[in-house]
């Protein structure tokens, strides 16, 4: 049971920091929502817990990063079935295509998955089903050389999250809190 918000703020930080750690954390996919009313699944790759931000990795060319660059308005959705905990992050999406920060988050990933970046963009429309990538790397790891063209396809979303609305559900009364960088209150659920 949660008596203070002192307890929600560090569950807050430790659901969110194990989601980017574990791939089998149930937040480690959570929804992130954009102000054009479109939602996607992505993988939470890090979150900062001085600065409340989160990082995405995505495709330049995807359609919510446009999306963000317009209005960065950018909320992000948890809900861990088990301990019945829900994540609402409200707050502000940046793109960003260089930087030391994106260097380091490319220089961590691999030739298997950087090759995502490598083929069609998301979106992109094709008469037969495919997987977008270029043949020859269907299944297969493209090497140092080859994998070059796909850096200016990356990027990373950071978003400064303003707000967390946490909701926890049980049978003894649900609980619910909003919370700030620097406070929050508790809410009726
Ligand atoms: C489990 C899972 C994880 C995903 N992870 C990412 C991700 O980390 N980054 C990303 O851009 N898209 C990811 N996607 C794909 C997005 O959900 C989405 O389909 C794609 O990014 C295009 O979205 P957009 O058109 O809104 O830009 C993931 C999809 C699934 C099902």
């Amino acid at each position: 049971m949660y008596e203070t918000l002192d307890e929600v703020r560090a569950d807050i930080a430790a659901r969110l920091e194990e989601a980017a750690r574990d791939r089998r954390s149930p937040m480690h996919t959570p929804v992130v929502a954009t102000a054009d009313a479109d939602a996607r699944v992505m993988v939470l790759r890090a979150f900062d817990c001085d600065r409340w931000t989160l990082r995405f990795h995505t495709d330049v060319r995807a359609s919510k990063v446009a999306v963000i660059e317009a209005d960065r308005r950018v909320a992000v959705l948890g809900y861990d079935r088990r301990a019945k905990v829900q994540l609402r992050l409200r707050g502000t999406g940046r793109i960003q295509r260089a930087g030391p920060a994106v260097d380091t988050a490319w220089a961590e990933s691999n030739n298997f998955a950087r090759r995502c970046y490598l083929g069609e963009g998301p979106g992109a429309v094709s008469d037969v089903p495919t997987s977008g990538l270029p043949p020859q790397f269907e299944g297969a790891e493209p090497d140092d050389e080859q994998i070059v063209p796909a850096r200016e396809n990356f990027a990373i979303l950071l978003v400064e999250v303003a707000e967390i609305d946490w909701f926890s559900l049980a049978h003894t009364g649900h609980r619910r809190a909003l919370l700030t960088r620097d406070g929050g209150t508790w809410i009726s659920p």
